[in-house]
């Protein structure tokens, strides 16, 4: 009924299938694998009860007043303390708070992206990232990963193909540790490596960081921003995952000039970030409180990851493969090409079991016989019960595509 109204941009906007989806996984008997969702039993419940109330009663005006688009000068600050502990050496001026990085993630598009404008993502890639570009009809050019993230040959090539053509693409992508989806981190080589690109060619790169705290195993890699000595990277960071998404704080750092730009795009989206969540962060961080709270994670998580993996090996058919990944939410699992895991996702949820299909984090046809399995959200022990109804449901999709293919052969 509205559509005449809508405008050019507007109507070309689409609804992602995941965000519709969710609605099915909410029953109770589901086991879902499907939302990247912090696990409830691990919020911080009683430490943000706590510093609340003493904020309010310690009646704070910055706690209930409007405060600076750019972000309260006590949690920018203690945002360039973070980074320094991440190598990054920053000062107070390359750092805007935004509501989550999912903002941050439309900001950078909104200030850089025409219609048209090329922009490289790996494949697959965060399903809001995309939609966040798209919205500002970006035209995302996907690049292939392996073991070691996105493979920066064939970016490489991209970036001459596209030179050769008068093209520069405005930015790449990267969500280098524990991607979602595939869990899949960038090696330090290729991080180097990028960064060098990026300079050669001209080319911004976009680091979506959410998920590094959050490692199980190994050595924490240095942040692709770590070795950006010109300002061609912008960060985003988030304390949805390490702390709490409902107060909706996340962060970004960049150059002096693209922060102001920024800050510009932000006043006529929202004037400032939540003034509370701002003072609440900024606390719990000077007072140690997010640091414990990270180690408190990093045990939960592992555990959990550990079982998500251990089941996958003990239930799955062999034709099946999955990332392992050293942290963050998720692993991605690859089913063979005959399979289809939206076909699959309509009787796993009969069997009470849910994940997000592959195709919702690739811009063209391609991810459907994958699927996405986040193991924050379920409880322990019912994760080997999961794993285990997937795998039936799996495994008779697979005796049938087969007899099929017999039938045909
Ligand atoms: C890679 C990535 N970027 C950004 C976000 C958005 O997070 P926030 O809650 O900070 O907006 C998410 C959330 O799942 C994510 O996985």
């Amino acid at each position: 009924m509205f559509e005449k109204y809508f405008s050019k941009n507007a109507q070309q906007m689409q609804g992602s299938e995941i965000r519709e989806f969710f609605k099915l996984t909410e029953k109770p008997e589901v086991i879902s694998f499907a939302g990247g969702f912090p696990n409830k039993a691990c919020l911080p419940t009683k430490e943000v009860e706590e510093i609340s109330s003493r904020l309010l009663v310690e009646a704070e005006e910055g706690m209930l007043q409007y405060s600076p688009t750019e972000g309260q000068e006590m949690l920018r600050k203690y945002i360039v303390k973070f980074m320094a502990k991440k190598g990054i050496d920053i000062e107070v001026d390359n750092v805007l708070i935004t509501s989550g990085s999912q903002q941050g993630l439309d900001l950078v598009s909104k200030i850089f992206v025409d219609p048209g404008d090329k922009i490289l993502t790996e494949a697959p890639s965060y399903v809001g990232g995309l939609g966040a570009i798209r919205n500002y009809q970006g035209d995302i050019i996907s690049i292939a990963v392996d073991d070691d993230g996105i493979k920066v040959d064939i970016l490489e090539q991209k970036l001459k193909d596209l030179a050769s053509k008068g093209k520069t693409p405005k930015f790449i992508y990267l969500i280098a540790d524990f991607n979602n989806p595939t869990g899949l981190t960038i090696s330090k080589k290729r991080r180097k490596r990028l960064v060098e690109l990026a300079e050669k060619y001209g080319v911004l790169i976009l680091e979506d960081d959410p998920y590094s705290k959050l490692r199980y195993n190994g050595i924490d890699e240095p942040a692709i921003k770590s070795f950006d000595k010109e300002g061609h990277v912008i960060y985003l960071g988030s304390f949805s995952k390490i702390f709490i998404p409902g107060v909706r704080i996340g962060w970004v750092v960049a150059h002096k000039e693209i922060i102001q730009k920024l800050i510009l795009a932000k006043q006529s989206t929202d004037l400032c970030t939540n003034s509370f969540g701002q003072r609440l962060i900024a606390t719990c961080g000077e007072e140690g409180i997010i640091d414990k709270q990270i180690e408190k994670l990093q045990e939960f998580y592992r555990k959990k990851r550990d079982k998500t993996l251990e089941s996958l090996a003990k239930h799955f058919p062999i034709e099946a493969s999955w990332t392992e990944p050293d942290g963050g939410f998720y692993t991605w699992v690859e089913l063979p090409s005959n399979l289809n895991s939206k076909e699959i996702l309509v009787k796993a949820i009969d069997n009470n079991v849910a994940f997000v299909t592959g195709s919702a984090f690739y811009v063209d046809d391609q991810g459907n016989n994958a699927f996405r399995l986040s193991f924050s959200q379920p409880d322990i022990d019912k994760i080997e019960e999961g794993i285990y109804r997937l795998s039936k449901t799996i495994k008779r999709e697979l005796v049938k595509k087969n007899e099929i293919q017999k039938h045909i052969g």
